[in-house]
Parts: C-alpha cells; structure tokens; sequence
C-alpha cells in the first residue's frame, strides 16, 4: 500500500473536523476524497504531509510513519496546496529552480527536472513569464510542477482546478493521468464528482469530518441501487409539496436546496405525473425536469440528506 490511514483525528477546540479516518491507498492508483465545504478534506491532507499533528491515529505513506518518520513521509509526497504558493515576481523557471534548491537538487539535475516538469505542464514555451502575469490556472500548473521536482512516488492534490478556466482545467486532469501512468500513486481531493469519477479507481467520499463511504464508481453507485434521480426546480421552496412528494409511491427520497429540488425513485416515469399533479394542486409551477442515472451526487444524496454542490 502506498497510503495507509489509520483512525486519524484531528480537533480544533470542540470542532471534530476529522473524524477517526481510515483509508488505504494501493501503490500505482489515483484515489479520490470527495465532499463538500468544510468536510476535513484539506485537514486530512496536511495531516499526511506532516504539516498538522494529528489529535489522534496515524498514518503511513510509502511506509513511513506521519508520527515518526516525517522525514521519510517528505521524501515520498509531493503536496500541491489548495492555495496557490509562488513567487509572482519570479518567472515560472525561476520559480522551479528556487523550489528545486529547497528540495536539494542542483546542477544539472536541477536543469533536467526544471526542463521535465516544464514539459509536463506544457509551460515550457512560456517558462521566463512572470508568474504575476499568468491565469489562475497557468498559476496551478506551476504549483502542481512545484510539487514534482523531487520526483516524489506519491502525490496529494488538494482541489487543484477550483476556480479555473475550463483549458487549465482539462490540462490538469489530463497531467494527473500521465503523472499515474508513470506509476506515480496519486491522492487527489475535490467537490466534482465528474473529477472524482473520471480520474479514480477509488473514491472515498467525506462528510462533516467523517469518511462515510469508500469504493470503486460502480461500488459506490450500487450503494442506491436502481434509482433515477429527478432534479428539478421550483418557483419557489414549498415545503408542504415536498411532503406531499414523498408520500408517492415509488419515491424513495425528496431533498431540497432552495428551489432545487431532487427526487430519487425507483421508476421516474411512473411517479412523474404525480409530481406534477401534486404540484399544480398546490400552486407551484416546476420550471424545469432532468432524470439523470445515479451517480455520486446521488450516492452522497442518499448518504447524507443533503447535495454535494456549492
Ligand atoms: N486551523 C483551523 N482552526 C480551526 N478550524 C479549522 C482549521 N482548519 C480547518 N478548520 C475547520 O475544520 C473543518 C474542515 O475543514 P477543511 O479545510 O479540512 O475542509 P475541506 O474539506 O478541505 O473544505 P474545502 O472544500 O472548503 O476546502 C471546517 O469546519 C473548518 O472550518
Ligand atoms: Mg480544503
């Protein structure tokens, strides 16, 4: 195993923000810790790389202890941070090479790895650019070569295409893919499901500190079994209505996030015209209908009462 998490805990005062975690990743793999705001993601995270104590368990990567043996834990990873650390003043090079040095690489070897790692984020032809000038998501990508220079055989990336355009974005998840088939194990965290699917062979999905469920995409979508989800959205919330859409038969949940609302059901196109007749009884006009295949949105629905949107 390259990763292995063991009841890892972490408190702020009466705030239980991890919760008793564990998880273990398979050397070679990409995993995925999905959740929402404020779920422990990025507390996990710093946790593995040495940079929080944990208030309780422990945890291993590539062998080495987070307890006792940071030292070799900081050889094995390399973090890219959820914000974004760089010199804005220095070019993208001159940036790498200063990361580099921190690292311990010199010379020649500083030059080939700041050259390879160029390539990977595909900033070479714009590698003596001031950092300061770049996109949020040309920022990232320096950011993630940061954490590459020292060849590390696992990498943690914490939500690494948050509030970036859709070019960098697709770079990234693509720099992932090569990075894992050179056989580097991969721990990424994120809020999109679709990243969570498309990168990972397993997805553990936290929640408010705790990690509720873990498996491949096909397990954890046979967590809800046979069920569409029905999204709609209303005029207006009406809660009155949404009781009334739960006594339908076939409706096995009803769930609302201001005027969205989701239905999971066995059979969508059964209770539909009930919905809609319950609706214009009451008043409320549905504005819009989408059935979509279970997913890990509906998982996490069906888990946790709530969506994993923002
Ligand atoms: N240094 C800290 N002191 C006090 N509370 C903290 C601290 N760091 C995190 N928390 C709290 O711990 C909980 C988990 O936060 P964390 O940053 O790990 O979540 P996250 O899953 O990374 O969320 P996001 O998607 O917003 O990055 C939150 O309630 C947060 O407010
Ligand atoms: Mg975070």
């Amino acid at each position: 195993m390259a990763i292995e998490v063991n009841e890892l805990s972490k408190n702020f005062g009466d705030l239980q923000a991890v919760k008793e975690v564990s998880f273990t990743v398979e050397q070679g793999e990409v995993f995925s810790l999905l959740g929402p705001n404020g779920a422990g993601k990025s507390t996990t995270i710093s946790m593995l790389s040495c940079l929080q104590t944990p208030s309780g368990g422990d945890a291993t990567i590539m062998g080495h202890s987070i307890l006792n043996d940071q030292q070799g834990v900081k050889a094995s990873i390399g973090v890219v941070p959820q914000d974004i650390a760089l010199y804005e003043d220095l070019s993208a090079r001159e940036n790498l090479v200063f990361w580099g040095r921190m690292y311990g690489l010199s010379g020649d070897l500083l030059r080939q790895r700041v050259d390879e790692v160029l390539l990977l984020i595909g900033l070479t032809d714009r590698q003596k650019e001031r950092v300061g000038k770049y996109s949020g998501g040309m920022k990232r990508r320096v950011n993630i070569g940061v954490a590459l220079l020292h060849k590390p055989d696992v990498i943690i990336m914490d939500e690494p295409t948050v509030g970036i355009d859709p070019q960098s974005r697709r770079h990234i998840l693509d720099g992932v893919k090569t990075l894992n088939s050179e056989g580097i194990t991969v721990l990424y965290t994120t809020h999109y499901m679709e990243e969570a699917q498309e990168l990972s062979k397993h997805i553990a999905i936290m929640d408010m500190g705790e990690l509720i469920t873990v498996g491949t995409h096909e397990e954890l979508v046979q967590i809800v079994g046979e069920q569409d989800k029905i999204d709609l959205v209303l005029t207006e919330p009406a809660e009155p209505l949404l009781d009334q859409w739960r006594t339908i038969e076939g409706v096995s949940s009803v769930l609302s996030e201001n005027e969205n609302v989701f239905i999971l059901a066995g059979d969508s196109n059964a209770i539909l015209p009930q919905v809609f007749e319950a609706a214009n009884a009451q008043g409320v006009r549905i504005t819009s209908v989408e059935i979509q295949e279970p997913n890990l949105e509906t998982v996490f629905l069906h888990l946790t009462g709530r969506g994993l949107r923002d």
